[in-house]
């Protein structure tokens, strides 16, 4: 399965350039340790239109699968899994149910995550929480669903 990945970290402090974008990076790298393509990234501000603008961009670029880092919290500016599910066909709950319940096992501030997978068009996106190491940590822990989930996603339907 050729996993072509996009990145888009969401942050306004990030977007603003008053801090170093380092989730994109982190999740980068862990993408390339899995064998994936990195073929889109952007850098959106905390905004439900420019979040679903970047999903729609990767997913015109050819990313079939998006991880978003950031905004999946507890503060009013977190609003990335509203953003999602307003463009998503469906959910898929057992990604926020693992990532959640992995997590507690290294931090009590996991129940605040608000962390999910969802289906835009024909791709898998991914919101992961924005600490860089918490990013990589919720994908570790749902990597080994993620190839068979894409495949699935891309299969042309039988009965069209
Ligand atoms: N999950 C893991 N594995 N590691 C972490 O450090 N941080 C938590 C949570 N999930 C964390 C984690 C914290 S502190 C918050 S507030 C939420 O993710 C949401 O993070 P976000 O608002 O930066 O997206």
């Amino acid at each position: 399965m050729n996993i072509r990945v996009g990145i888009i970290t969401v942050s306004d402090r990030a977007s603003r350039g008053l801090y170093d974008d380092l989730g994109g990076p982190a999740l980068q790298r862990a993408a390339g340790e899995y064998g994936w393509s990195v073929v889109a990234e952007s850098l959106v501000p905390d905004e439900r239109r420019d979040i679903q603008n970047a999903i729609q961009d990767h997913i015109t670029q050819g990313c079939n699968l998006i991880l978003t880092t950031g905004g999946t919290g507890v503060a009013l500016r977190d609003v990335t899994p509203e953003a999602v599910r307003e463009v998503a066909v469906r959910e898929l709950p057992g990604f926020g149910e693992v990532m959640r319940a992995e997590s507690m096992k290294i931090t009590k501030n996991a129940i605040l995550s608000r962390a999910l997978a969802v289906v835009v068009d024909k791709a898998l996106v991914i919101c992961l929480p924005g600490k860089p190491s918490g990013a990589v940590e919720c994908l570790s822990f749902v990597v080994g669903a993620i190839p068979h989930c894409v495949e699935v996603l891309q299969e042309v339907p039988t009965n069209c």
